[in-house]
C-alpha cells in the first residue's frame, strides 16, 4: 500500500503536521513518501518575509510531481490557508492534473486533507471543504477525522482540529508551533487514512 503525503509550507507549521500524518500511516503498515509542491516565490521574497531558517527544515523533501499522486495508493495533502483556500502553490500543482483527470488516474483512490491557519477561526473548515471539491472531480474517495479522535473534543486549552481532517493555528506571527494535541490528530489521521486504503484494495483483489 503506497501513500503519498504531498504538502505546501513557508514556515514549517504544515510540515511539522506532515511528519505526523506519515507516521501515522507508516504505522498502519504503508509505504509512505513525503513530498512538497514547487514553490512559486522568488527566493528574495521568501527571505524578506522570514521564511528562510524554517524551510531550511524540509528543504530535504523531493518536489511532488503529477505522476506521485497517480502511483499511490492514497494521496494526502497538506496546505496552509490562503484566505479561506488553498495555497496557489498547491492550486498550481492541482491545476497540472488535466490530464491525469483525462484517464481518470485518480478514480478510486483515497485523498484526505489537512490544513494550518494563522488564527483560529480563519479559515480551516473551509480550505478543508473547497479543496474536497478537486479530489471529487477527479473521483477520489474522501477521508476526514472521526469524532473516534478524542482530542477533537478538546476544550482545555487552544487546539486545531475538525472531522475534515487535521489542522494547526500557527498564530498571528507564526510563533506558535504544532501542539501535541494537533500531531496526535494529525498521525491519527495518516493511520485512518492508510486503514481504510488497506481495506479497500483488500476488497478490489
Ligand atoms: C496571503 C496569505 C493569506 C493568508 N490567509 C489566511 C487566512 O485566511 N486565515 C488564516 O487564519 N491565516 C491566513 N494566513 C496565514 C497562514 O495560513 C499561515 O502563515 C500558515 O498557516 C502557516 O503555515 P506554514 O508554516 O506551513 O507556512 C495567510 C497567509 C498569507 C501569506
Amino acid at each position: 500500500m503506497k501513500i503519498n503525503v504531498i504538502f505546501y509550507s513557508i514556515y514549517g507549521h504544515v510540515y511539522a503536521m506532515a511528519e505526523a500524518v506519515a507516521e501515522g500511516a507508516r504505522s498502519a503498515g504503508a509505504e509512505v513518501k513525503l513530498l512538497q509542491v514547487a514553490e512559486l516565490i522568488p527566493e528574495a521574497a521568501l527571505e524578506k518575509a522570514g521564511a528562510k531558517a524554517a524551510r531550511a527544515r524540509f528543504a530535504h523533501i523531493p518536489t511532488a510531481t503529477v505522476d506521485d499522486l497517480a502511483s499511490a495508493d492514497a494521496v494526502i495533502f497538506g496546505t496552509p490557508t490562503r484566505f479561506g483556500n488553498m495555497a496557489a502553490q498547491m492550486r498550481n500543482f492541482l491545476d497540472a492534473t488535466g490530464g491525469l483527470w483525462m484517464k481518470g488516474g485518480l478514480i478510486g483512490k483515497v485523498g484526505s486533507v489537512f490544513v494550518s491557519t494563522a488564527t483560529q477561526h480563519g479559515g480551516q473548515e473551509t480550505t478543508i471543504t473547497s479543496f474536497h471539491t478537486t479530489l471529487l472531480h477527479h473521483g477520489m474517495i474522501i477521508v476526514g477525522l472521526p469524532y473516534s479522535q478524542k482530542g477533537l473534543m478538546k476544550t482545555d486549552e487552544v487546539s486545531g482540529g475538525s472531522p475534515y481532517g487535521a489542522t494547526t493555528i500557527a498564530g498571528g506571527d507564526g510563533a506558535r508551533q504544532p501542539s501535541a494535541a494537533e500531531l496526535d490528530l494529525a498521525k491519527f489521521q495518516g493511520k485512518h487514512v492508510a486503514e481504510i486504503t488497506k481495506a479497500l484494495l483488500r476488497g478490489r483483489k
